[in-house]
């Protein structure tokens, strides 16, 4: 079964760090190669609100978001071909957040692992549970369910750290959807697990944190250091080496073809000297990453061409995000006095106070409906069907007024009953 629509990829880089090969290795790459999937749509965006919470420092984050955005281009991201901005230039986000935040429950948001994390160690040292925790940092996930709502955005590429917030990201579409009608996606993780985790010099996942990390764009010189400090045994030349375990072998391995990697399999049976190895190694990295480095330098170099770059994808993405928002505004009543001033609820024009079906497809592939009263509500939500025609059958049934043989298909919202239902079709079904 072909979408009838591209699927459509979002994700955000916090505009914090120094990229290293392990970014590179298992986030970066993959994305660039990702972005050119045909019947795909893909959006990438510097996330400097994010980078807000944690960075008080106005140069710093002026220059890691220049350099997070010449690391994008410079690895191979087409902005032609790709929805590439910065997050703080489309103030539509900022503004759906707040929206975002009134049907949030406070408590959702006491449960996320980052904010819990903090409290956690306030707790443990004896201070006050909230002390140096920002609302920003409350209000993250919020913010981040805006990115991924105002595009309604299918997939999310992220680290299973980040899974909880896009399963928040869904229950606060699911909130907004229930009280205003269907305007969100629901959006799904994507997780691959079949990229590299790559080692850094100690052997441990490359990180940060651990201080084991090599730069991806550092100079030739410093990447040369940085080779010759990956730990290894103390074999002497001539001595069969281990693949098993060698953080040098793993590392050469995610820059490798097939071909190159066996050769070096076979030069560590042989028993090639530590440094030739690493040598290999360092021509092989270096071969990869010399031409981006190049366009990496360049870039940096012109920061007025990279603000041209991102202006130009913010006119993009506002051309989408700008009426959506319009269509927002209105569904929850922030509207133009002098239009269209209907009382609420009592007097609703006939139609309007009649229930509907609203048919709509997932991320699963699969067609659904719902039937919601005249208010909007959900009464009932259909299981999945494969084609839009079956679940159209379905719902002319349901119109007839036929209940019958349709209850396996569907679940009733939280206290709806079976007769509210029936009740719903019977009006329906006259009207
Ligand atoms: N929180 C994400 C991270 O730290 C970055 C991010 C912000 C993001 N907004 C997003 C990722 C929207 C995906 C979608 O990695």
């Amino acid at each position: 079964m072909s979408p009838t629509r591209p699927v459509r990829f979002l994700t955000g880089i916090t505009t914090t760090g120094t990229p290293h090969l392990g970014n590179y290795v298992g986030a970066l790459r993959p994305a660039v190669q990702a972005s050119r999937r045909p019947g795909t749509e893909n959006f990438y965006f510097l996330a400097d609100y994010h980078a807000l919470i944690k960075c008080d420092e106005p140069a710093r984050m002026q220059r890691s978001t220049l350099e997070i955005a010449a690391c994008w281009l410079a690895i191979g991201l087409d902005p032609e071909s790709v929805f590439f901005y910065r997050q703080s230039d489309i103030p539509e986000i900022t503004e759906l957040t707040w929206l975002l935040t009134c049907v949030t429950g406070k408590g959702v948001l006491n449960r996320a692992h980052a904010y819990k994390a903090s409290v956690d160690k306030n707790v443990a040292a004896g201070a006050d549970p909230d002390s140096d925790v920002t609302a920003g940092l409350f209000m993250y996930p919020v913010l981040m369910a805006a990115d991924i709502l105002m595009f309604k955005a299918h997939k999310i590429p992220v680290g299973r750290d980040q899974v909880q917030h896009i399963e928040m990201a869904r229950d606060i579409a699911q909130s907004f959807n229930h009280l205003y009608g269907e305007h969100f996606v629901l959006p799904e993780a994507a997780i691959d697990d079949t990229v590299a985790l790559l080692p850094g010099t100690d052997g441990r996942k490359m990180s940060k944190s651990y201080d084991n990390a090599i730069p991806l764009f550092a100079p030739p010189a410093e990447l040369r250091k940085q080779i010759a400090g990956i730990v290894t045994d103390s074999r002497v030349p001539g001595e069969p080496k281990e693949v098993e375990g060698s953080a040098l072998f793993q590392i050469f391995e995610a820059f490798a073809s097939p071909e190159e990697t066996h050769q070096l399999r076979r030069a560590y049976a042989d028993g090639i000297a530590w440094s030739d190895a690493k040598q290999m190694l360092f021509e092989r990295i270096d071969g990869e990453i010399a031409p981006m480095r190049e366009r990496y330098d360049a870039l940096v170099g012109n920061p007025a061409q990279l603000e041209k770059v991102l202006r130009g994808g913010a006119d993009k993405v506002r051309a989408l995000a700008t009426p959506f928002m319009a269509e927002l505004r209105s569904a929850v009543g922030l509207r133009n006095l002098a239009a269209g001033t209907a009382p609420a609820r009592k007097a609703k024009p006939a139609k309007a106070a009649l229930p509907s079906f609203k048919q709509y497809r997932e991320a699963d592939g699969l067609h659904y409906f719902k039937l919601v009263d005249s208010g909007g509500a959900l009464l009932a939500q259909s299981t999945g069907f494969g084609t839009p025609q079956e679940a159209g059958r379905m719902v002319a049934q349901l119109k007839q007024g036929r209940l019958d043989g349709a209850q396996a298909a569907l679940q009733l919202a939280d206290g709806v009953s079976r007769a509210d239902v029936a009740a719903a079709l019977a009006t329906l079904a006259q009207g």
